[in-house]
Parts: structure tokens; sequence; C-alpha cells
């Protein structure tokens, strides 16, 4: 039997070797690194090591096994953001937590949030037809109108009123919090550094939001069938304690930016992308319209929508919100031959592994078609995995899905859209992918409707 080796990789430490690129071009670092060792490399950044892997196989030995490889050093520091909520929660604690939050994204209850979908992308609509055709940045217009639905539909608050104030505290956070894994240095949040201000001030501004939604909740003692509810009534089976208003922060902060940022960006991009291929959209707009029942968008109607899926499946694959996944090895272990050692962290990359040239010959072709059960029937699992996998799976990856394909095929049926000249947009790889800055996109309403 061969003995297990440590994976190669560039010589040197990062932190010294490639700072600046590691600050400012993370993707394009990463990019060089699969072409210089595919499969997988060691790399060390300060006195971490970093394992890459891109290959499904080796992937699906990381998800798949919540034990062995725990969530590890990087989500600690999501945890100044989100505390404890299921994001980034571990051990049984999260096992409770998941079990309890489950049936709210249970595929039966989806059906009832459609309605609730289709009004705020209604909303959305009539405010365009009533500003005319032009150019929108279409960033803003998804996160306000993501922002309605996942504080409509788990929290029945509309909470898209305040979706300027909502983004601009989640771009500071996200930039100091992607700063501090990056450059390592992290210094206590009381030390008042300009960074660490404006991410405590920023940090303030959301946890009034949630605070004051579940205060106003108590204030009027109203039981609504949803998340928040359910998450304020349930008593724990041992102690029949309710759970502390800490939390309750925890759990509603987690789901409220989990559920509408991801899918706000997954929204900006493909807009663009139809923007870029009016065929596209001009099909999914067509389906949208066979599929409505008396003019109207409902759950049996989103069931028929299978090429706005393949769309929504494609622009994921290409511009996946959660770009990079990380884990932290429990214990030294070995993956297809290679040696892993304890505290390693593996770092799993979406953005790259959906774009390997092996999985999806001509990848940067934007092609919806790959997602025909035909095309996809040979494929290992994790060639695609925008939503994760194993124990901790998106757990609102059906919701996700579900408003991805109303919301475009809505748009689709009645507007059609175009890039403005000579603009490329620019991405940026936070802790999520997103534009970088705006991202314009002119709107202009169908003649024949
Ligand atoms: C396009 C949209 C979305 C994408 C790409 C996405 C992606 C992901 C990924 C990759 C994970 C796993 C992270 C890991 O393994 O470390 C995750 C977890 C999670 N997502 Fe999503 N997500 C999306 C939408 C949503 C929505 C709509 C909600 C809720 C309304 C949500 C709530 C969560 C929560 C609570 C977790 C943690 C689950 C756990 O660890 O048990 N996400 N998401």
């Amino acid at each position: 039997m061969t003995e297990a080796k440590l994976p190669t990789g560039p010589k040197g430490n990062i932190l010294f070797t490639a700072r600046k690129e590691l600050q400012t071009n993370i993707l394009g670092l990463i990019e060089r690194q699969v072409l210089e060792f595919p499969d997988i490399s060691r790399l060390r950044i300060g006195p971490y090591y970093f394992v890459n892997l891109y290959e499904p196989a080796m992937i699906e030995q990381v998800l798949g096994d919540s034990e062995l490889y725990s969530k590890g050093r990087e989500n600690a520091n999501l945890k100044y953001l989100l505390g404890m909520g299921l994001l980034t929660n571990e051990g049984e604690f999260w096992m409770k937590q998941r079990r309890l939050i489950q049936p709210v994204f249970h595929k039966r209850r989806l059906a009832g949030f459609v309605q609730q979908i289709v009004a705020c992308t209604e909303r959305l609509m009539a405010d365009w037809e009533s500003r005319g055709d032009g150019e929108v940045d279409i960033h803003a217009e998804m996160t306000q109108v993501t922002l309605g639905i996942v504080s409509q539909t788990l929290l029945s608050t509309d909470a898209s009123g305040d979706f300027m104030k909502i983004s601009d505290a989640l771009v500071i956070l996200m930039k100091g919090l992607s700063q501090e894994t990056v450059t390592l240095i992290k210094l206590p949040k009381w030390i008042p550094t300009p960074s660490n201000l404006a991410m405590n001030k920023n940090r303030a501004i959301l946890d009034k939001m949630i605070y004051d939604i579940i205060a106003e909740r108590r204030r009027t003692g109203v039981k609504n069938d949803d998340l928040l509810s359910m998450l304020m009534e349930v008593e724990d089976a041992d102690t029949a304690e309710r759970m502390t208003d800490t939390q309750l922060r925890d759990e509603v902060i987690t789901i409220f930016l989990a559920g509408h940022e991801t899918t706000a960006n997954a929204m900006s991009f493909a807009i663009y992308l139809m923007a870029k291929h009016p065929e596209v959209a001009r099909r999914v707009g067509a389906e949208a319209r066979e599929a409505m029942t008396g003019g109207e968008l409902t759950y049996e109607s989103v069931m028929k929508l299978d090429y706005t899926t393949r769309a929504v499946k494609e622009a994921m694959r290409l511009y996946p919100p959660a770009w990079v996944i990380g884990r932290q090895a429990t214990r030294d272990t070995v993956i297809e031959g290679y040696k892993i050692m304890k505290g390693d962290t593996m770092m799993i990359f979406p953005y790259l592994t959906h774009r390997l040239e092996k999985y999806w010959p001509d990848p940067l072709r934007y092609d919806p078609d790959r997602f025909l059960p035909e095309n996809m029937k040979d494929k290992p699992r994790y060639a695609y995995f925008p939503f994760g996998g194993g124990a901790r799976l998106c757990i609102g990856n059906n919701f996700a899905m579900m408003e991805m394909q109303i919301i475009l095929a809505l748009l689709c049926s009645r507007f059609e859209f175009s890039v403005p000249d000579g603009y490329t947009p620019q991405i940026e790889a936070l802790v999520t992918l997103r534009p970088k800055g705006t991202l314009p996109i002119r709107v202009r309403k169908m003649k024949s409707e």
C-alpha cells in the first residue's frame, strides 16, 4: 500500500508572497492555483494551513462528514455577526435548532409562500412601469425585493423599506469580516480601530432592527403562522424553557441575512445574463405566460417552469453566491491518498468546481440546457453544489429556488433587459460573491402583452 502524502502547493507563506492579491483579487489567485495544482493543494497563510479542494469526490468526503470536518476557524469570524444561529452553530445545539426550524421550509409549506413572492415581484414591476423604461441598479432592486420576500414570508413584517440601510450595513460588515479572514488581523472588537468602529456601528443597526421586530411581536401578542412565532413559542423538551432574546436574535438575523443576500446576488447575475442572452430571456418569458392559470402564477404553474429552473441553475453555476465553503479537520485523516492534518482548513470553491472544463465543457458559456436531465445524469454529485451539501445543506434551498423561479419568470414575461454599452460587471468575492458597486441594467417594458 502506498503511503499517504501531503498535498503539494505554492512555496512560502501566501500572507507574504501574495499579500496584495489575497486582499484585492482572491478569485484570480485561486483560479491560478487550480491550474498549477489541479484537484488539491495545500498552502500556508500566516500560521495556518489551508487545503484547497476542487474535485467532486474529495468535496463529497468533506461535506459528507460534519463530525470529522467541523465548521471551524472561518466560521468563528461570522459568529460576530450571526452569533449562535443555525449557520454558525455546531454539535447537538445545532441539531436541535435545525430539527426545529426545518418544518418551516418543508416543501408542503412552500406553496403558501407563492402568493407573497408574486405580490412582492408585482410591486417591483409596477414601480418599474411607473418609472418608465430606463436604467436601474439591478442589485439594489433585487436586494429590495428579496428583503421584502424573506421578511414578509418568514417574519410577517416588511423590511424592504429599509433595504438601503440594511444593504449598506451589510457591505461594511462583510468587507470587514473578509479582510479579517485574508489578513488574519483580528483585533478585539472593543479596540476602537476605524474598521472595528464601523463594524460595531453597523452591527448595531441590524441588531436594532431585529430586536424591534421581536419586541413588536411580544407587544402585540399576535401569533402568526410564521418562523418568528414558532421560534418564540417553542419550549425545550427537557427544561420547558423558551428561547432567550439573544438566541431568537441569532436565529432571526441568520435567516434574515442568509435568506436575502444570497438570493439577491444570484438574481442580479441572472438578470445580467438575461440581458446578455435575450433568446434565453424570451424563452423564460414565454414559459411563464404559458404556465399561468388565468393570468396568475400559482404553485402549480411554478412546478411547470422547467426552462426557468435551468436558467436559474446555470446562472448559479457561473456565479454561485456561496463561492467558498470552509471546514476544519478535527483530526488527522486521509483523502484519496492525501494526508490532511488536524487543524487544516479545508477550502471548497463552488466557483471553481462549477467552472472545471472536464465537467462543464466551454465553461464560460451560459447555456441553461446543460441542466437537462440527460446532460446531468453522468455528472458527479459535487460537480454542482451552489447550496452546499451533507448535513449542513442550505435549509432554504427549495425556498430560494422557488423564489428565484418566480421572480425571473415574472420579470421576463413583462420586461426586456439590456446591458449599457461597453459595461462589464465587476465581481467582488466577500463572504458572498456579489456585484462590485452597482450593476446597471436597462429595463424596457415589452410592447406586446
Ligand atoms: C441562492 C440562494 C442561496 C444560496 C446560494 C445559499 C447557499 C447556502 C450554502 C452553500 C449553505 C451551506 C454553508 C456551509 O456548508 O457552510 C447555506 C446554509 C444555510 N442557508 Fe442558504 N443559500 C441560499 C438561500 C437561503 C435562504 C432563502 C435561506 C432562508 C430563508 C437560507 C438559509 C440558510 C441557513 C439557515 C443555512 C445554515 C444551515 C445549517 O447549517 O444548518 N439560505 N446556504
